[in-house]
C-alpha cells in the first residue's frame, strides 16, 4: 500500500501515573505488532514529570523489558506541543525548537496507551474532545467513572449489577471522624476487607486488612496514593474471572472467552509484583475452565457492564464468581493492560482475533464513530 494512504496513528504513552513504565512497555508492544501496511505510527511520549515529547519510531519499537526492568521515558527530549489538525478529526504534534515549532507531524487518530490517573481517567479524552481529535476508547465520563472505584460501584449498582458492599472515605472525612468511620466499617463489612486508593490501578496502594485492627494502617497507606479511598468486603474462595469486551457500532458489544487469574500462594492476591514481575505468583489461565452456561452468564455480565458504564471501544470487565456461581463485578478497565501478553489481547487471541487485527479494529472503530456528543 502507498505510504500516503496509510492511517497515521499517534501512540501516546508513558504519563505521570504510577503506571508509567507499564504504559511504555505497552507502547513498544503495540508498535511492534501494528500492521505496517495499513498504519504509520507517530510516537508521542509523556515523561514522568508530565512533559510531552516526540519519540522516534525506532525508539518506540525498542521499548521492552531489559535486565528485568520495565522501560521508562527519560527527560532528555525537547518539549512537544499538541495542535489541532485538519478539522477532520486529525491532530498534529510539533517539537518546540528554541522559539519555533519544528518537526510537525500529522496524525489521523490518537491511541492513548495510558493507564491510571491522567490518561485512563477522562483527562486526556477531554483534551482530545476539546481539540476535535479522534481517539480510541471510552469518552470522558465513562473513563472518569471507570477510574473511580467508588463512583463505578454506584453506577453498576444503579444498573442492577451485583457489587460487593463498600465504604468510601476521603482525607477530610478520615481526619474529621476516624473513629466513626472505623465503627461503620466494622459494622457494615465482613472481614477480611480490601483497602484501595479510589482512583488507582495495577494494585498499587492496595492492601488486605484481616481484622479491624489492621484498618488504620491500610487506610493511611492507600491515602498516600489518593485523597479518596474505598474499603470493601473481601471475597473468600471466589474465582477471579475476566472477560474482554469490544465495541460494535450500533450493535451489542462483542465479548471474548473468559480468562482466570489464579493466585498460587495462599495469602497473596493479584498485587503489583504478581502482575508485572516474572516471579509473580500468578497464572493467567486462558480460556478459563468454566462451563458453557457460566461462560454465557459471564459474557452477558461483561456486555451489560460495558453498556451500563457507557464505555466505548474496549474494556476488560473483571468479575468475582463465588463458589455457588454468583457473579459480582469487581471493575471495568477502560484501558486494560494491552501488551501482547496481557489478559485483554490474550482473550481475543483465544477467541480468534489476533493482536494486530485487534489493534486495527480498535483504530477502525475510532475512525468511524461519530465525533462530539455521541
Ligand atoms: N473485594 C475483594 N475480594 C477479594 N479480592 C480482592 C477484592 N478486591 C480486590 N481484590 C484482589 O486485589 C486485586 C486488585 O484489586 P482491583 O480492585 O482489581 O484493583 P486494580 O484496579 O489495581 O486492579 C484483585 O485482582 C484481587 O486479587
Ligand atoms: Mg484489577
Amino acid at each position: 500500500m502507498d505510504q500516503s494512504t496509510r492511517t497515521r496513528v499517534a501512540i501516546i504513552f508513558g504519563g505521570v501515573s504510577s503506571e508509567h513504565d507499564v504504559s511504555c512497555l505497552t507502547a513498544g508492544s503495540v508498535a511492534r505488532a501494528i500492521d505496517p501496511e495499513r498504519f504509520e505510527v507517530v510516537g508521542i511520549g509523556i515523561t514522568p514529570s508530565g512533559r510531552w515529547v516526540q519519540v522516534a519510531t525506532a525508539d518506540l519499537l525498542a521499548l521492552d523489558v531489559a535486565d528485568n526492568a520495565l522501560p521508562r521515558l527519560d527527560e532528555t527530549r525537547p518539549d512537544a506541543v499538541l495542535i489541532r489538525g485538519d478539522g477532520n478529526g486529525g491532530g498534529r504534534i510539533a517539537t518546540l525548537d528554541d522559539e519555533r515549532l519544528a518537526e510537525a507531524r500529522d496524525f489521523d487518530v490518537a491511541f492513548a496507551l495510558l493507564h491510571g490517573p491522567f490518561g485512563e481517567d477522562g483527562t486526556i479524552q477531554g483534551l482530545f474532545e476539546m481539540m476535535g481529535i479522534r481517539y480510541v476508547g471510552a469518552g470522558v465520563a465513562a473513563s472518569a467513572i471507570g477510574m473511580d472505584k467508588d463512583l463505578m460501584k454506584h453506577e453498576l449498582r444503579a444498573a442492577g449489577l451485583a457489587v460487593c458492599p463498600w465504604v468510601a472515605l476521603d482525607r477530610h472525612t478520615w481526619a474529621a471522624d476516624r473513629a466513626g468511620l472505623l465503627l461503620r466499617m466494622e459494622a457494615d463489612l465482613a472481614f477480611p476487607v480490601y483497602v484501595k486508593p479510589a482512583r488507582g490501578g495495577s494494585s498499587i496502594g492496595i492492601s488486605r486488612a484481616e481484622t479491624p485492627a489492621h484498618l488504620p494502617a491500610a487506610i493511611e497507606e492507600a491515602l498516600r496514593y489518593d485523597a479518596k479511598v474505598i474499603v470493601e468486603e473481601g471475597f473468600v474462595g471466589a474465582r477471579e474471572i475476566e472477560v474482554a469486551v469490544l465495541d460494535v457500532l450500533d450493535g451489542a458489544p462483542r465479548t471474548s472467552l473468559a480468562g482466570e487469574i489464579v493466585v498460587r500462594t495462599e495469602d497473596a492476591f493479584y498485587d503489583y509484583a504478581a502482575k508485572y514481575l516474572p516471579e509473580g505468583q500468578v497464572d493467567l489461565v486462558v480460556p478459563a475452565p468454566i462451563s458453557d452456561a457460566l461462560l454465557a452468564r459471564v459474557q452477558k455480565t461483561g456486555a451489560r457492564t460495558f453498556r451500563a458504564m457507557g464505555a466505548e471501544g474496549l474494556s476488560r470487565v473483571d468479575l468475582f464468581v463465588t463458589p455457588d456461581e454468583e457473579i459480582y463485578v469487581n471493575e471495568l478497565n477502560t484501558m486494560p493492560g494491552f501488551t501482547h501478553l496481557s489478559m485483554y489481547p490474550m482473550l481475543w487471541d483465544a477467541s480468534g482475533l489476533r493482536y494486530p487485527d485487534l489493534i486495527a479494529e480498535l483504530i477502525e472503530l475510532a475512525l468511524t464513530r461519530p465525533m462530539g456528543l455521541r
